[in-house]
Formats: C-alpha cells, structure tokens, sequence
C-alpha cells in the first residue's frame, strides 16, 4: 500500500492480543474514511486523485478481505437511527401481527422467521423490501422458460412510520452502493461508470434482522456460514457484535468490531466473477449471543434481473482466461429464493457452481 492510501486506511483502535498466523494488519478489516471524497465530488483538479487514493485503498481490501468498514460515508446517522428505533417496534409487535406481511413462495418480500443456511435454521427473523417496487423478475427459474413476474412489497399498517423509515434510509444507502460501484471500478483501472448499467433495473432489497438471545449459543447461528450472491453488500449492525469473516489467507474466523455509525462494506459473488477472482467475496457468519438480543440491517446491492454475469472482458487476458461462465442473474436470484423457500437438502446455489476450473 503506497503512503498516500495509507492516509485513508485508519489504524484499528484495539489490536487484537492473540497472534494471529497473517501479519500484524491482518488482524481485522481496514476501516476507509470516505470524507475526502465527499467533499471533493465535483469538479475539483484534487476531486481525482482522491478518488484514485480512495479506491485503491478499497481495491486492496477487496483483494485482501473482501470485507472493510466506512466511516463518513454520507448515510445521515439519523436516518439510520430511525430506521433502527421502528425496526425495534416492529420485531416487537404479536407474531399473528407480523405475520399479516409474512412472506410466501412467489414473494420473497415481507416477514419471516424461518430462513436456513446450508439446512439449518438460522436463529432469527427478518423484514424484507425491495428498493424498486415493483421489482421485474422471471417467472420462472428454468433456463427453458420465458416471462417475467412482478414483484411488490408488503408494508405493515404498525408501527406507525415503518414504511417512510425504510424508504428514506434505503434511498440513502442506495447513493452510498453507486459511489462506491464507482470507486470499485477505478479501482480496477476501469471508467468509474463502468458497472453502472447493470444497476438499471436493480433486484436489490433491504433487510432488517432481529437476532433474539440465544439460550444455547454453542449449538446455534444467527446465520450459517454464507456467502452473499450480490454485487456488494452494505451493512449497519449495532453495538452487540458477533458477525464474523473468515480471513482469505487461511480461513480463520474474525470478529468485525462494531464501530457506532459506520457501515461494513463486503463484496458478494458477482463482484467476484466480474472481477475474475480479483476480489473476494468471504465467506462470514454471526454467532448468537445468549443474553443480548441484536440487529443488523443489510442493503444488499443486485444487479437487473436482465443482466447475464460474467468475468469483464477488460480484466481477461491469455495469462487470465476467465475463471466462470456466464450466468443470468434474474434466473439465479429466482432458484435461490425458491430454495431458501422449500428449505431444500440441496446446498443454495453457490459461486462455485459457475466456475470453470477449479480455484488455484
Ligand atoms: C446476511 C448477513 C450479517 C449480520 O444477512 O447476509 O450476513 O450481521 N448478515 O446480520
Ligand atoms: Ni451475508
């Protein structure tokens, strides 16, 4: 990392004391300030080389993690504190009133309490919207069938607000996903606009989920180890912890430290095919806690059911033939709901499916 990037990358406050097998930054995920780049936008002669100082500090963190955290990232902490307070009311109204928006198998948006990763339940239960509504998905997840279906959200009457909450603060974290698309891109040595299209009919949802306390923490997860399938994910948890990523250089577990107003930042599988393996997305999970209920609040970021995802041709080369096959991603994001739906003995689709040789 050259001396300006490190301007930009915060060191942790607290050093973990066990050592660990990386070296001594490999301890925990960097934390980028994004101020620099807020107040440069426009058309300042600095505006660009911040950018570039910025992006190749969350270039390196792609590679090295997968995971970061940002700080002055421009979603405002009372929207966010908003949304916190009516997400609380909510998880704690009767679950008959809840599940008035529960979800069934054609709309994955609403409540539920019954997600599973790899099979088993996760301890929790989640409200789910999409940023566009109606969101356009294929009908069906058959390679052989064609149309499309469209997909609107449910909104509770309690408590009182809860859809203005959500709206405002997804409108927010929606600005922050296209910045940093862009900063990603740069990144990469590619136009900062590079990624944008694909956005333009967006699958992208938020998530609100309420971790209550677990009696048994060693035999439960709040959620299964996973990878997330979108582009990038963006994350508010709050002061409780227990999300976990497991490092790339040797798959070891590490707590993601909260840090109160900033939003972690991590890579899914379609930034990992675009990018042909370049950037990561890791593998993470969230352990319980036996007294503390918590939540978090997720915005994962997808790209248009339209769009077929492969490895981009600017990143390809004799030396880096493309590491996947193309697939589309209405037709994935459709099985996949439906797999989680059916709670299926079959594994969710997972990235390795794609791939064209094994990893190296
Ligand atoms: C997820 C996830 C982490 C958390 O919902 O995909 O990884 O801290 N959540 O809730
Ligand atoms: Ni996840």
């Amino acid at each position: 990392m050259g001396e300006l990037d490190q301007a930009f990358v915060q060191a942790p406050e607290h050093r973990p004391t066990a050592k660990t097998s990386g070296s001594f930054s490999d301890g925990e995920i960097p934390i980028i300030d994004l101020s620099l780049f807020r107040n440069l936008e426009g058309a300042n002669a600095n505006a660009n080389a911040n950018a570039n100082a910025i992006a190749s500090a969350i270039g390196e963190a792609c590679e090295r993690w997968g995971f970061f955290q940002v700080i002055n990232h421009g979603v405002a902490s009372e929207t966010r504190r908003r949304l916190e307070d009516t997400a609380a009311e909510f998880f704690g109204m009767e679950t008959a009133e809840k599940r008035k928006v529960k979800r069934d198998e054609v709309n994955p948006m609403g409540y539920h309490d019954e997600e599973h990763t790899k099979n088993v339940r996760d301890w929790k239960e989640v409200f789910d919207f999409f940023l566009q509504d109606p969101t356009v998905v294929p009908a069906s997840p058959s390679p052989e069938e064609t149309g499309e279906r469209m997909l609107t959200n449910q909104w509770p009457k309690n408590p009182p607000g809860f859809r203005e909450a959500c709206q405002e603060y997804a409108r927010e974290v929606e600005k922050l996903a296209f910045k940093l698309l862009g900063l990603i891109s740069i990144s990469l040595g590619l136009p900062g606009d590079r990624l944008t299209s694909y956005f333009k009919e967006q699958t992208s949802f938020l998530r609100l989920n309420h971790y209550p306390p677990c009696p048994c923490p060693e035999l439960a997860l709040g959620v299964g180890r996973h990878k997330d399938g979108g582009a990038l994910t963006i994350l508010a948890q709050d002061n409780v912890g227990g999300l976990q990523v497991s490092r790339r250089s040797d798959g070891q577990w590490i707590p993601i430290k909260p840090i109160p107003d900033a939003l972690i930042i991590n890579i899914g599988n379609c930034m990992q095919v675009w990018t042909n393996d370049k950037y990561w997305s890791a593998e993470h999970r969230v352990v319980v806690n036996p007294t503390k209920e918590r939540y978090s609040m997720p915005f994962f970021f997808f790209p248009g059911s339209k769009v077929d995802v492969k490895p981009l041709e600017e990143l390809l080369s004799g030396q880096s033939p493309p590491s996947y096959k193309e697939y589309n991603w209405g037709k994935f994001f459709v099985s996949r709901n439906r797999s989680d739906f059916k709670k299926l003995e079959a594994d969710n689709i997972q990235i390795d499916h794609f791939r064209v040789s094994p990893p190296a």
